[in-house]
């Protein structure tokens, strides 16, 4: 069976982080990607998520070296050159292996999330965050069967903010916009609390968990690093029974 529009969408969707700053991301398409994440799912319809755009280039600069900072932290101080390379074996060039990573070690993959255009940056930067009160405050006049206090969890918001922002990048995608779900700059407890503080989120009742960044990509990208099949990544009945999804 070949495959349709969207799941053509799913699958060429890529993480881009090279993007042509030659071209803004208009506001009416920043719309409509948030327009599309709001269409998530979510426990009892609780939508417990807001996005804070940030056009800002300073505040992009300071979001974007939390992620520089923390990479260089992760992948350049704590992580064995042995196990960088373990993780990148599927780079089959010796070149591209070397320059993936003195990027990551550098932390100049992140670079782009500071919307510059001598490093090729993101135009645009959403910040999603959540609602972790626990009771669920965020959407008053559409719960669900929760009742007056809502029984949504925080775990629930974070599953629910994640489909949202899968429903970003695969509209972004639809609309002929490249993005880039990152989380590094957020993946520390003190670089979530800076975020927070310097875009004015609530914090910690609202958690910004995610970023995305949102342009037009730069080099054309459809290859992805490899993909498991379904073969190996789902079981029939129980764990461990193979499933063949009709092949023999
Ligand atoms: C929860 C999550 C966190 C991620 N964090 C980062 C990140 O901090 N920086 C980044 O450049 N990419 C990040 N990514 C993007 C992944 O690296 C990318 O999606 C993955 O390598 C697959 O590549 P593809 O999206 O091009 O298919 C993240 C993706 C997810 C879902």
């Amino acid at each position: 069976m070949d495959d349709n529009e969207t799941l053509r969408t799913i699958k060429n969707r890529r993480a881009i982080r090279d993007y042509d700053t030659s071209k803004d991301v208009p506001d009416e398409l920043v719309y409509k990607v948030i327009e599309a994440g709001g269409y998530a799912p979510s426990a009892e319809n609780q939508q417990p998520w807001r996005i804070i755009i940030v056009r800002d280039k300073q505040l992009q600069e300071f979001i974007g070296q939390k992620a520089v900072d923390r990479t260089i932290e992760l992948f350049g101080r704590a992580t064995p050159r042995e196990e960088l390379e373990r993780r990148l074996s599927y780079i089959e060039s010796k070149a591209s292996l070397e320059r993936t990573i003195d990027i990551l070690i550098t932390g100049a993959r992140f670079e782009y999330i500071k919307g510059k255009p001598e490093t090729n940056g993101a135009p645009v930067l959403l910040v999603l965050a959540v609602d972790q009160t626990h009771i669920g405050n965020s959407q008053a006049t559409l719960r669900g069967t929760g009742g007056v206090y809502g029984w949504s969890s925080p775990r629930h918001a974070v599953i629910a903010g994640s489909m949202m922002m899968q429903n970003m990048a695969l509209a972004a995608a639809s609309l002929g916009l490249g993005s880039c779900v990152s989380s590094v700059q957020l993946d520390h407890f003190d670089d979530v609390g800076a975020i927070s503080e310097k875009l004015n989120i609530p914090f910690p009742h609202w958690v910004p968990i995610l970023c995305l960044t949102l342009g037009y990509a730069l080099y054309e990208r459809t290859l992805g690093p490899p993909r498991q099949t379904p073969e190996e990544i789902a079981f029939l009945n129980k764990w461990g029974e193979s499933f063949k999804g009709g092949r023999k």
